[in-house]
């Protein structure tokens, strides 16, 4: 897959992506291995929101940062990191964790982003952060009551968890999945159209959006079914 130079905030970031890392179970190539558009369009939209000024909730100067399932890359924590957070933790399954060092380092970044194994749902914790992000981790519906207990025990009162999602059929499962484990749904951006720009062959152009999961209890106006919107 070779290197990346993304820009952000006028300076490039240099992305590593894997070629052929491979499930040492199924075989499969790891979907981590590379960068996928909603990792893009949640760093454009962190940048947008960032420079705007005019929504204090969403400035990242000085707050503490982790991304779940950020793959080899782990474009919207290094965002975060180059956008003035404090404290960055790039998490993935172990097999992902080389390249996600790697990215770490050929961006200097390792004095405010760090890279740790964190597996949906297990026991182990990473205490609480002031921002979650997560991008393309809306794929599979049984998955998602592990994702929201690995959420719940990064949350506190006053985290904010910012997600960009391709929306495809099975979005709208997940979202509800999330849903019945106590989260709602509040978007962010309008859809996005864009050209895939991501591995395997080219397909037509699809939508994308980013938006904040809030714990239902604190969430005000909670969609009442996200079947509604997602399809
Ligand atoms: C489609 S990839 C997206 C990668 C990256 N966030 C991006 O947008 O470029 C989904 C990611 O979720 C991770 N993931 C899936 N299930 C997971 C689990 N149970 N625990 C931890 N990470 C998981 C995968 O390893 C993969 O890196």
């Amino acid at each position: 897959m070779g290197v990346r130079e993304i820009s952000v905030g006028g300076k490039n970031l240099e992305i590593h992506e894997l070629e052929n890392v491979c499930d040492t179970v199924t075989g499969r190539v790891l979907t981590g291995s590379w960068i996928w558009d909603s990792a893009l369009i949640l760093s454009q939209w962190m940048m947008n929101t960032a420079q705007s000024r005019s929504q204090p909730e969403f400035d990242l100067t000085g707050k503490t940062v982790i991304e779940l399932g950020a793959g080899a890359a782990g474009l919207p924590g290094l965002t975060a990191a180059m956008l003035g957070a404090s404290r960055v933790v790039l998490t993935d399954i172990e097999p992902l964790i080389l390249g996600l060092s790697r990215n770490v380092e050929a961006n200097n970044l390792d004095h405010v982003v760090h890279v740790r194994k964190l597996v949906w749902g297990t026991d182990e914790s990473l205490g609480e952060f002031d921002v979650v992000l997560m991008s393309d981790v809306f794929f599979d519906p049984d998955q998602m009551g592990a994702l929201a207990r690995t959420l719940k025990s990064a949350c506190g009162d006053l985290t904010r968890i910012w997600a960009a999602t391709e929306i495809r059929p099975w979005t709208g499962n997940c979202l509800a999945a999330l849903a019945d484990q106590g989260f709602g749904l509040v978007e962010l951006s309008d859809p996005v159209c864009v050209d895939l720009t991501g591995p395997g062959p080219k397909q037509q152009s699809s939508s994308f959006a980013v938006f904040s999961l809030v714990k239902q209890s604190d969430a005000g106006h909670v969609p009442p079914a996200f079947s509604d919107f997602w399809g």
